[in-house]
């Protein structure tokens, strides 16, 4: 079965072709990526330091024919090859979601084909399947994404169990926000990391919020006000302006981004050890655009290594949102007997939504 996906929840639109075989016959699932092709609006989001919801919708109408058009061409297939259409169906920004929605719907319409609505977070949580070593159910997934920090029990396809979750900011959006103060570009998480690199541990003694609640739950939004708090005392003392291409501040931009990447490193590894001993799964899949931080996936490395279980990253380039994952996961969903969302009539998106509602039965 070979399934076309459509990703356009926020600021990247993505298309992808899925072949099924590999899967069913048991091989590596990244061989069932028939053609792919991604847009991100970054640089158009960047003046405005954050995504602004109408052009992120108006770009996803403007690139989303020439993307399948180019999936179209590296898969070597015609359209009468196309089995399903998937598509993200949320969570999201509404306008955005509609694109997306509407474009799958006439097509899988036009093509006499059934289409299905993908949940944007089961798409990255089952992406890790897609890598080298692919995890064994159940696995605990920590998924750190722009808009989600969760972590969830995975007993298999359509099986999802909540297990905590951020009480306010997400682990991308902390990552954002304080780059953002300390006069990075949007979004930040990458360069705040790379920044980290640079700076010397333990100079900065910010905290590690939720570390010792006892639950799964994490809480974010006050690490960025104790780096703002940090940075306003360091320019009052030394009369500098914190800037990041300031010669006089390079090194304390580094220390405290090296100081907040550890505090939320920190929590994020420990609750995911703690779902692990509490749940008694071996494996943790790494999933949503954080997953991309190095630092995150050395430390995890170093925990599993610890405590004997196993860790396991979808491939890089899609770690952040993509087409892959969602014609990945509507092709698992598919595959299932009862898939549970196949969509029919209305273009019914879905900005809010709860992913343990979309179990399988
Ligand atoms: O999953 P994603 O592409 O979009 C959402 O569904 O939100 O995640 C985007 C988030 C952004 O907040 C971005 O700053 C963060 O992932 N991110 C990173 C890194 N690369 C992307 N955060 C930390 N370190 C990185 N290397
Ligand atoms: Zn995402």
């Amino acid at each position: 079965m070979i399934v076309l996906g459509i990703e356009t929840s926020c600021d990247e639109t993505g298309v992808a072709l899925y072949n099924t075989a590999p899967w069913e016959e048991g091989k590596p699932a990244f061989l069932g990526i028939l053609g792919q092709g991604l847009h991100s609006q970054i640089d158009m989001h960047r003046d405005y330091g954050g995504v602004v919801p109408e052009l992120a919708s108006r770009d996803h109408i403007r690139r989303i024919l020439p993307l399948l058009d180019q999936s179209m061409d590296q898969s070597g297939l015609k359209m009468s090859d196309i089995d399903a259409v998937a598509f993200t169906q949320g969570p999201g920004l509404a306008g955005a979601l509609l694109v997306g929605s509407a474009f799958a719907k006439a097509l899988a319409q036009s093509l006499d084909l059934p289409s299905i609505g993908v949940h944007h977070l089961e798409g990255h949580l089952l992406s890790p399947l897609l890598g080298d070593s692919a995890p064994q159910f159940p696995f605990i997934a920590l998924l750190v994404s722009g808009g989600h920090t969760q972590l969830m029990k995975v007993s298999g396809i359509g099986q999802y169990e909540l297990l905590g979750e951020t009480l306010d900011d997400a682990a991308g959006e902390a990552f954002d926000k304080t780059a953002k103060l300390l006069g990075l570009d949007y979004p930040g998480g990458a360069a705040i990391s790379k920044l980290a690199e640079k700076g010397r541990p333990g100079i900065f003694d910010l905290p590690k919020p939720m570390l010792h609640s006892g639950d799964l739950d994490f809480s974010f939004s006050g690490l960025k006000t104790a780096v703002l708090n940090q940075a306003k005392k360091y320019a009052e003392k030394n009369h500098v302006v914190i800037d990041p291409v300031n010669a006089e501040t390079v090194q304390f931009h580094a220390d405290l981004a090296r100081s907040f990447v550890d505090a939320i490193v920190a929590v994020l590894v420990s609750k995911s050890e703690k779902a692990l001993k509490q749940t008694g799964c071996k494996h943790l899949v790494l999933a949503g655009g954080v997953g991309a931080n190095l630092q995150l996936r050395s430390s995890l490395n170093a925990m599993t290594l610890k405590n004997g279980f196993a860790v396991h990253y979808p491939p890089f380039e899609l770690c952040t949102d993509n087409g892959v994952m969602i014609a990945f996961a509507g092709a698992l969903r598919l595959l299932a007997k009862n898939n549970g969302s196949t969509t029919s009539g209305a273009f019914d998106i879905k900005p809010r939504w709860d992913l343990a509602s979309n179990n399988l039965m």
